[in-house]
């Protein structure tokens, strides 16, 4: 059985799709894969492993007659039409869990980064400006005793939750449903979005990328965040609607931004990249060696798993 791969993963998993006895092709180049390339590709195939990159739309549905499965290298699937997958009985599986902690690392890494200033420091080294230590030099704020807003609360916004928790803030969240381990772990009180935005001094954006949550964060209600606020984003980009943040940057109105994700991926609103108080990241969040090489394997075996043992998936979407 063929299985296709839209980027060279993790050896690991491609080994092990070979010892299970599939002929594995790869495209070879370290770039997203042109669509004409793809659909010449997987004709044939009985699974195709795709990236968050790869547009998996009708027509390239259409193309793979054979395809039993596609299993998303990502957590998230909004790249394909599951939708139309089903009405072709393609299961579709992602990679949950196993990218968890190393994206609410993440969300911490940029949560601390701002609010201690870590690019104003360099820069200011760089500058050559550390002439002397100043009592007032780069201040910045600490986490404890401050309100940190989750919105989101299924398992990064958890596996976040619990560290900002371990450094001593109070937590809020805002998610479609309760989460009762937030309460009972962290004393998590669940709370409106507008309020969380209004009195959060962090706020973590942890919610997936559909039609609700495109521009969740606007115009309208990112006026409610305070001055002194720090706004963290490794979900999807297009949850902030970018030209509407890079307004109140610009005026002042927050604290500052540590964002891994982008609305125009991997194209970044020239401002954004001007401010110093503005944390980037080139979508990292799962990139650390432990959560890439399972995502990997936990692909592998989705595939395997469909077509080697009856069309069970591990993790469907
Ligand atoms: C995902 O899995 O959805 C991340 O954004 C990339 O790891």
């Amino acid at each position: 059985m063929k299985v296709y791969i839209t980027r060279k993963i993790q050896s690991k998993a491609i080994k092990y799709l070979r010892e299970k006895g599939f002929k594995v092709s790869i495209y070879p180049e370290d770039k997203p894969i042109p669509k004409k390339v793809l659909l010449k590709n997987i004709k044939n195939v009985d699974a195709l492993i795709p990236l968050l990159t790869d547009k998996i739309d009708k027509q390239v549905i259409d193309k793979m007659t054979k395809c039993k499965i596609i299993a998303n290298y990502a957590v998230g699937y909004e790249n394909i039409d599951v939708e139309y997958a089903k009405t072709k009985s393609i299961i579709v599986t992602n990679t949950p869990d196993v990218l968890t902690d190393s994206t609410a690392d993440l969300a911490m890494t940029l949560a601390l980064a701002c609010c201690r200033r870590i690019t104003e420091s360099r820069k200011l080294i760089d500058d050559k400006k550390f002439t002397h230590w100043r009592p007032n030099l780069l201040l910045g704020y600490e986490i404890k005793d401050k309100i940190f807003g989750i919105i989101g609360a299924g398992r990064i916004g958890e596996a976040t939750a619990k560290r900002a928790h371990a450094f001593g803030a109070k937590i809020i969240y805002n998610s479609i449903s309760e989460n009762k381990r937030m309460k009972n772990d962290f004393n998590a009180e669940r709370v409106s979005l507008n309020k969380l935005l209004n009195i959060s001094d962090f706020i973590s954006i942890h919610v997936p990328s559909n039609k609700q949550t495109v521009h969740l964060l606007n115009k309208e209600n990112l006026k409610l965040l305070k001055p002194t606020s720090i706004l963290i984003n490794t979900s999807r980009g297009n949850i902030i609607e970018e030209k509407a943040l890079v307004e109140i940057l610009k005026k002042g109105k927050i604290f500052s931004a540590g964002l891994d994700v982008f609305e125009h991926e991997p194209k970044i609103h020239p401002e954004l990249l001007k401010m110093v108080n503005v944390i980037l990241a080139p979508h990292i969040g799962s990139a650390t060696i432990e959560a890439r090489t399972a995502m990997a394997m936990l692909a592998a075996k989705n595939v395997v798993s469909v077509l080697k043992t009856g069309n069970k998936p591990i993790t469907p979407v």
